[in-house]
Parts: C-alpha cells; sequence; structure tokens
C-alpha cells in the first residue's frame, strides 16, 4: 500500500470509523466494477472502499476529499450498464448500501421517502402493502438501489406509461462536492421557485452531487393487471402493432417489449423451455392495468382483436400471477443469457428512436450487422423506443482488433440513429462506456454547457470524474 493510500486510508477511518472504511484487495476489486460486459481496456480499481451511514458521514467524506483533491466514486448495488460507478480515477469508492431505510411512507401524500440504498423492489413491495403503486419498474429492480436509479435516471418495462425514475422523483437531499447539504423539492406536485435542479440531479451518474435522500410520488394501486404474450408473424407486424394499441385501441398500456427471433431462440438453447410459435419474426409483451375490472377485459379484448388483425400468429391472455410471471421470465431470461454467454461483443446497445422511425431503424440493421460481419439480437421496451441489441463478431477477433471493429461499428450504428432523430442511450446512461460517442448526438455548445455545470457544482472535479464526457 502506498503511503498517500495509508493516510487516506487512516483519515477516513477517523472520519466515519474503522468498520466503515476498507483497503482490503478483494473488497476494492468487488466495488470497483458494474455489470457492464467486459468492455474497458483495463480494470479500474478504488484506493479504498467506505461505507457512510449518514448525510453528515457523507457530507464529511466529501468535504475531505474535495480539499484534498480525491475522487470519489458513489456506488449503488453494481447492476450498471455503462461503467458509471466504476472508479476511472482511483481513490474514494462511497457505497450507499448502508444507507438503506424507507425513512416514511406517507398515505396521504402518496410518497415514500427513502435513503439511497433501499433496493428498488422493497420500495414497490412497501407501497403495494399501503395500497399504493411506485411506477418505476427497472428490469434489474430486485436488486438494484434507487440512489443508483436517481443517479442513471433508469427506464425499464413501465416507461411508456409511467415514465422513467425521474418522473417519479418529487424531492431530493444531496450532498455537493464540497460537502454542502441541500433539500431539493419536497412533497409537493408543483414547483417553479427556482430552476428544476431535482431534474438536473437525476441522470447525472453521481457526477454532480451525491443523493442521500429520495422522495417519490407514489400512485394509486391498479386493481387489475394483464399481460398478452403476441408472437407476430413479421417485425414490420409487430411495429404496426405498436402503434395501433394506442392510436386505434385508444389504451396507454403499462409495458409493450419486444423480443425477436434470435433473442427468443436464445432463451430457448439456454433453458431448453418450450416457447409457443417460437419461429415467429417477432414477439411483444402487452401489459394493461386499470382499476375497473370491466373496462380493463374491455380493452383487453379490443387490444386482443387489433393484434390478430395485425398479424398475430396467436394471443395468449395471462391474468393471473403464475401465468403473468411465466411471460415476464422469458423476457427476464433474454437478458440473463446474455449476462451469462456474452463474453467477446462488439456492443450491448442502449439506443432509443422515435416510435415511427422503428420500423425504418430495425429494417437497416441487418445490412448494417453484414457490412461490419457481425449478428446481432434485438430486444427491449419498444413502447419508448428503446432497443437493446447485443452485437458479437461472427468470427472469433484478439482485444485489440475487437475494439476497432467495434467502434467502426458503434459509428455507422450511431449515425443510422441520429439520422433517425434518436439518441445514445434510452436508460443505461453514458458513464464511461459511452462517452467518446457523444459528440455524435450533442453538439459542440451543448457539450461546453455540461461541462460548465460540472463546473459550477464540482470545481475541483473530484466528483465521478470522467463520466459522461471526457477529460
Ligand atoms: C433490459 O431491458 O433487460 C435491461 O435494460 C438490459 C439488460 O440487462 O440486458
Ligand atoms: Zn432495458
Amino acid at each position: 500500500m502506498s503511503d498517500m493510500t495509508r493516510s487516506l486510508l487512516e483519515d477516513l477511518k477517523a472520519i466515519l470509523g474503522a468498520s466503515s472504511v476498507t483497503a482490503d484487495a478483494e473488497r476494492r476489486a468487488a466495488y470497483s466494477s458494474d455489470e457492464t460486459l467486459p468492455w474497458f481496456d483495463r480494470h479500474y480499481t478504488a484506493d479504498v472502499v467506505c461505507f457512510p451511514e449518514n448525510t453528515a458521514q457523507v457530507s464529511a467524506v466529501l468535504k475531505y476529499a474535495n480539499e484534498r483533491r480525491v475522487p470519489v466514486t458513489p456506488r449503488g448495488a453494481g447492476t450498471g450498464l455503462s461503467g458509471g460507478a466504476v472508479p476511472y480515477m482511483g481513490g474514494i469508492v462511497m457505497s450507499m448500501e448502508r444507507m438503506n431505510s424507507i425513512i416514511e411512507i406517507d398515505v396521504e401524500n402518496r410518497t415514500l421517502t427513502a435513503e439511497p440504498g433501499v433496493v428498488t423492489s422493497e420500495i414497490t413491495k412497501a407501497a403495494r402493502e399501503r395500497g399504493l403503486l411506485y411506477a418505476g419498474d427497472p428490469c434489474s429492480g430486485d436488486i438494484s438501489f434507487i440512489g443508483g436509479n436517481v443517479a442513471e435516471n433508469a427506464g425499464g418495462n413501465k416507461v411508456i406509461k409511467y415514465g422513467s425514475t425521474g418522473a417519479h422523483v418529487l424531492g431530493l437531499e444531496i450532498v455537493l462536492a464540497d460537502g454542502s447539504i441541500l433539500t431539493l423539492g419536497g412533497k409537493r406536485r408543483k414547483d417553479v421557485t427556482g430552476y428544476d435542479l431535482i431534474h438536473l440531479i437525476v441522470g447525472s451518474e453521481g457526477t454532480l452531487a451525491v443523493v442521500t435522500k429520495v422522495i417519490l410520488n407514489l400512485l394509486p394501486l391498479p386493481a387489475r393487471v394483464t399481460d398478452l404474450f403476441v408472437p407476430m408473424r413479421s417485425v414490420n407486424a409487430a411495429m404496426r402493432l405498436v402503434a395501433a394499441i394506442s392510436t386505434r385501441g385508444g389504451v396507454i398500456p403499462s409495458s409493450v417489449e419486444f423480443m425477436d427471433r434470435k433473442s427468443i431462440q436464445n432463451v430457448k438453447d439456454y433453458t431448453g423451455m418450450e416457447i409457443p410459435h417460437s419461429e415467429a419474426a417477432a414477439f411483444l409483451i402487452i401489459q394493461m392495468d386499470g382499476m375497473d375490472r370491466r373496462q380493463l377485459w374491455i380493452d383487453v379484448e379490443r387490444v386482443g382483436d387489433i393484434c390478430v388483425e395485425l398479424g398475430a400468429l396467436e394471443v395468449f391472455v395471462a391474468e393471473d400471477r403464475n401465468a403473468r410471471d411465466r411471460v415476464w421470465r422469458i423476457r427476464r431470461l433474454v437478458a440473463e443469457e446474455e449476462w451469462t454467454n456474452s463474453m467477446a461483443l462488439l456492443s450491448k446497445e442502449d439506443i432509443v428512436v422515435p416510435s415511427g422511425s422503428i420500423s425504418e431503424f430495425l429494417a437497416e440493421l441487418p445490412a448494417l450487422a453484414e457490412r461490419h460481419r457481425a449478428e446481432y439480437n434485438a430486444y427491449g421496451h419498444i413502447g419508448d423506443g428503446n432497443i437493446h441489441m447485443t452485437i458479437f463478431p461472427m468470427s472469433d477477433m484478439e482485444p485489440d482488433d475487437l475494439k476497432k471493429a467495434s467502434n467502426a461499428m458503434c459509428a455507422d450504428l450511431y449515425r443510422l440513429v441520429k439520422r433517425l432523430g434518436g439518441t445514445l442511450s434510452g436508460e443505461h446512461g453514458i458513464g464511461l462506456k459511452r462517452r467518446e460517442y457523444m459528440n455524435i448526438f450533442l453538439d459542440e455548445a451543448h457539450i461546453a454547457l455540461i461541462r460548465r455545470l460540472k463546473d459550477a457544482f464540482d470545481p475541483n472535479g473530484v466528483l465521478n470524474p470522467g463520466k459522461i464526457v471526457e477529460g
């Protein structure tokens, strides 16, 4: 251990207590990665990991680190997919896992106040027990922390109806790089008193402040939820259906998820599971929820009829918990299979295009893949125009060649996304993984403004340095 690391460790022990800091090599490694599949050219490792237990301790650590110019990378559960929690410049990883209490559920105001280290599904469960809905639903919700969801503005399966995490945030307590503590917003649903700093912090990936408390909006709990599993004759027909659910069906579903034939094939190969019509070109999961059971059933029938009319091979209706779990298990397994089997990737994507351009986007993909000698599967939150793709080289490649091929393919892909009016990331964030492509989507003045905002919040550049924009 270097003298600098030793003194950092001793100083943090004096601030937090010996049991709240570690420089143990194994733990430093464990707290220095996220779920970004093997991607970075090297491993970045923290010098020390600390575990504050309250806002005052977060503030004291930041004040210390800011004065000494030590980088601090805040960390949730490590489920991120862009390297947001990876300590690019070493220094301190600040794990929020001990700040894990639900502070209050206020039924009358329909709010829930939580510390950042609460697991998202615990928030959903606690709200449900009080007859209320927390509508944030990231795919990693059983593991991810609400603080991480706020930092990345996590999306997931219910954005089409309820919005990404930011849509549910009414208030935040944050600590700035210099240790000052601010409260933004509160249990209120309107607020134009000053700039909307809440929604600047949401999605800022821990580069502007550390979130120490979150006040969330809760909704009435829908009385009934129904899922349709719909194998479709063609991808184009599936995309026409996605639009028709709302334009003709008059319904805003709570989810519209997509899986292509290859994604389904991967799940079959991975699990041996029987999936009906598994040779179909595309599969949709359409979820509808509502307060009035009769009305919901009328909507389900109407949407079911439109599915058949537009090319569904069959419409499976899942109403009870078991049937619904079986449907969603297929969707979850698409991501799980990739995590287990994908090592040498050209890319794992999170692009977004306007809904009306999805067909064109998907139609251009085979030619793009062929140009780059790549194979891919596509799936994701098609109702939001948010498509995940996992892209592999057709043959084995040395790491350097893989990186070059990946850069060339991504640049080509992103030009297509840009031309269609789309963007680089819908929910996984920029982090380290996508920062070199920011200039394809944002012009110089926009990136310069991001840098100036970063300077205003964190003039010494200690908070999660190196993320979102380079240098
Ligand atoms: C998903 O939609 O499944 C996740 O955002 C991406 C993943 O884990 O593959
Ligand atoms: Zn997703």
